[in-house]
């Protein structure tokens, strides 16, 4: 039991009360409110001063278990309560959550509360969505560290990533690491919407004697990139460009593995990377498509990459669900192989 000030309030007011001690931080956090007949004690934080209140002291039971949910930790009026989110993201030290407009007002007591339940968190953010041609997710700080950069962990790898300043998904992970596995000995591969490098960074650590060439149009990603190439110690393998594929793709350079993971737009580049790939090269493209039009889905990539003067020119290997996108498209990926020259 733990002995403290309380404010002892009817039932009738004590919704009232409790919102009004919140939002002056005067709530204690580690204690929970008592029930006594018709009243309820809050307990209380520091000093009240001049409260208007009746202020007592009683004993608390000590919070044995951690809370059940964040829920539990946040102070917002019972009104609203039922609109905090059930779930969050995670990622690295970083949580970030989508709250609805009713909850903004509340947004640093949320913070302190998701500061409070998630262990290792250092900065808690209100997510906005992904914006713009860059990908980048739109996160403001509600509670912590000022910062974005964390590390984070995948396929055994730890990549630094600045969240609000690279585009990153940590729903990727499996498809890094299948890609990946795929390159053989000498392999020199194109990775040419790379964001801050995890397919180029994981082939170069899976093998030793592929090199890989990254591009991407974002300055931020290309300098996470370096900074991870050199500290995964692949650096003397990999070639980095701050450039716009479009740029890039005027060059007459060819490569027997191209990687094009820009799902809304890649489209428009398919004709032309797929001419950068070697005779007997792999293509991985990824796009959004409807759940149940999947096998159109096919044909329309490979028509994209046909040309009127060589007749069948590529082959689907494989096209599969990379990860659910929205209650009706996908993330799909494709892997094409050039069996002639076009
Ligand atoms: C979906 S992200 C890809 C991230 C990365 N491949 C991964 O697996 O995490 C797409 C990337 O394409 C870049 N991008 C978009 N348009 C571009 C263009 N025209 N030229 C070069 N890069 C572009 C964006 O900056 C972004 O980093």
């Amino acid at each position: 039991m733990t002995l403290a000030k309380a404010v002892r309030v009817p039932r009738d007011r004590a919704e009232t009360v409790r919102r009004d001690l919140a939002q002056q931080n005067l709530l204690s956090r580690s204690l929970k409110p008592l029930r006594v007949n018709s009243h309820v004690l809050f307990p209380l934080e520091g000093d009240p001063g001049d409260i208007a209140e009746e202020v007592v002291s009683a004993d608390f039971p000590d919070q044995k278990s951690r809370p059940r949910s964040f829920e539990d930790l946040a102070q917002v009026p019972e009104t609203i309560r039922s609109q905090l989110p059930r779930s969050f993201d995670v990622v690295g030290s970083v949580v970030a959550i989508r709250l609805e407009e009713p909850l903004l007002p509340y947004r640093e007591e949320i913070g302190r509360a998701l500061l409070a339940f998630v262990p290792g968190v250092r900065t808690v953010a209100i997510d906005h969505g992904v914006q713009g041609v860059a990908r980048i997710r739109s996160l403001e700080v509600i509670a912590g560290e000022r910062t974005l950069v964390t590390s984070v962990k995948e396929n055994g790898l730890t990549f630094t990533v600045d969240l609000g300043g690279v585009y990153f998904s940590p729903r990727l992970a499996r498809e890094h690491g299948r890609v990946a596995a795929l390159v053989e000995d000498g392999e020199k591969v194109l990775d040419i919407f790379c964001g801050f490098g995890p397919f180029g960074l994981t082939i170069l650590r899976r093998n030793a004697h592929a090199s890989v060439v990254s591009l991407d149009s974002n300055p931020r990603a290309i300098d996470l990139l370096l900074l991870n190439a050199r500290s995964l110690k692949v650096d003397q393998r990999l070639e980095a460009y701050c450039q716009d594929a479009a740029v890039f793709l005027e060059e007459e350079r060819s490569f027997d593995r191209a990687i094009m993971n820009l799902p809304r737009e890649g489209y428009k580049y398919l004709g032309k990377v797929g001419r950068r790939v070697k005779r007997h090269g792999r293509l991985h493209f990824y796009g959004l498509f409807l759940r149940d039009q999947r096998r159109t889905a096919d044909q329309e990539v490979l028509s994209a990459l046909s040309s009127p003067r060589v007749q069948n020119a590529w082959s689907l290997e494989e096209s599969r669900e990379v990860h659910p996108y929205s209650p009706s498209r996908s993330l799909m990926t494709f892997t094409l192989r050039k069996d002639g020259e076009i």
